[in-house]
């Protein structure tokens, strides 16, 4: 027997197939897929699970079956993508096909579910702060739902912050009314929601990170105020006290994030800091430690699909004899990768796609 792992990686270079190469699970051994999602179609069935058909990558890795179609229907996922980006690239209704079949994750679909949208996760750091006081030292926030909501702010200079984006995308720093008053006209456009933050003079940000049990801190400066934007320093901060508390905490959230990152910044003026963000499964990594962490993912992943696999369930319901789900799910157990399923096929990847998401990867 084989166990199917899907990887849904946003960045075409990095090789899941190389970095889980002879991974075996409970004696099976693991096959692995990856595509991002603009190469993946899915139909979800109710008896047979996600049958997934995954286009030709453009840039195929070499020596990889990537340059051709696949049809697989997966054990088990691992998501290294953001489900939306930029330009109204939304890979939602893929996520609810996965979800909408019970499929086991890293992270789970539910916490990635719970982590598309930013007051949702403000609301479990609010949560934290409550519970932990100055320990949790979270930067206050205002939400507006629409632009209407947009008349009391805090003191200026703020930064504010439209909707889902990651990587420095939907922020403005606003020094006085006028310009807020510019910016809610621009948002009277859009149905994003906003939120407005004081701004901190901050000397350096902070990022923890946690994959696993597997943890690090980084300090990084950066001339612009947006310290993810173009090119910035980063150190190696020591794990202390307080930033494992952070991400402790935040790997809590949603039933647990197995990957998380905590973004807070620090100001000069009177050593304080400020908890920003929780970011999930996507984290970027810092390029020299990516080796080493990709090796604690392949960790948390066979610890995973371990517990998940060894864990007792319901039996299975006899399947029909006939349709396309099972004549489809039956082949995945051949050698052969069978047509596709009747449906649309893939989309191919084109340029633009490829380039927003390979920006979205630098999520920082
Ligand atoms: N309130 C703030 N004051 C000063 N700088 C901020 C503030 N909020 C964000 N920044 C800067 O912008 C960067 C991106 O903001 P963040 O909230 O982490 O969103 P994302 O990383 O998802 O784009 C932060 O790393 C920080 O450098
Ligand atoms: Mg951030």
């Amino acid at each position: 027997m084989v166990k199917h792992l899907l990887i849904i990686e946003t960045t075409p270079t990095v090789n899941w197939y190389r970095i889980l190469a002879g991974m075996h699970i409970l004696g099976e051994e693991v096959h692995v897929e990856q595509a991002q999602y603009s190469e993946i179609s899915v139909t979800a069935y109710s008896d047979m699970g996600c049958v997934c058909v995954l286009a030709p990558a453009r840039q195929p890795l070499e020596g990889t079956p990537q340059n051709t179609e696949r049809t697989i229907n997966p054990d088990f996922l691992f998501v290294r993508s953001v489900t939306r980006a930029l330009e109204g690239q939304d890979s939602r209704n893929i996520l609810y096909a996965f979800m909408f079949s019970g499929l086991p994750s890293v992270n789970s679909l539910e916490s990635i579910y719970c982590c598309l949208e930013r007051p949702i996760v403000y609301g479990e750091l609010l949560k934290s702060h409550k519970k932990l006081g100055d320990r949790f030292p979270l930067i206050p926030q205002t939400l507006y739902p629409n632009f209407r909501s947009m008349i009391i702010t805090p003191e200026y200079p703020l930064v504010a912050k439209v909707g889902h984006a990651h990587a420095g995308y939907g922020k403005i720093k606003l020094h006085d009314h006028h310009q807020f008053e510019d910016f809610r006209s621009v948002c009277a456009l859009s149905p994003a929601y906003v939120s407005a933050e004081p701004f901190i003079d901050w000397d350096y940000d902070i990022r923890v990170q946690k994959i696993g049990n597997h943890y690090r801190a980084f300090h990084r400066r950066n001339p612009n105020w947006k310290g993810n934007v173009g090119s910035s320093i980063i150190e190696d901060a020591p794990m202390t006290p307080e930033y494992q508390l952070w991400v402790d905490e935040a790997a809590t959230y949603f039933g647990g994030l197995d990957i998380c990152a905590v973004d807070a910044l620090h100001r000069k003026s009177d050593d304080k800091c400020f908890i920003l963000e929780v970011n999930d499964t996507a984290i970027g990594l810092v390029h020299k430690y990516e080796p080493e962490d990709y090796q604690h993912m392949r960790e948390l992943i066979e610890t995973r699909m371990t517990a998940y696999f060894s864990a007792p369930r319901q039996q299975v319901p006899p399947q029909p004899t006939a349709g396309p789900a099972t004549a489809v799910a039956a082949a995945q157990n051949t050698a052969d990768v069978p047509a596709p399923p009747p449906g649309p096929a893939p989309a191919a990847a084109d340029p633009a796609t490829a380039g927003r998401k390979k920006l979205a990867c630098s999520i920082a």
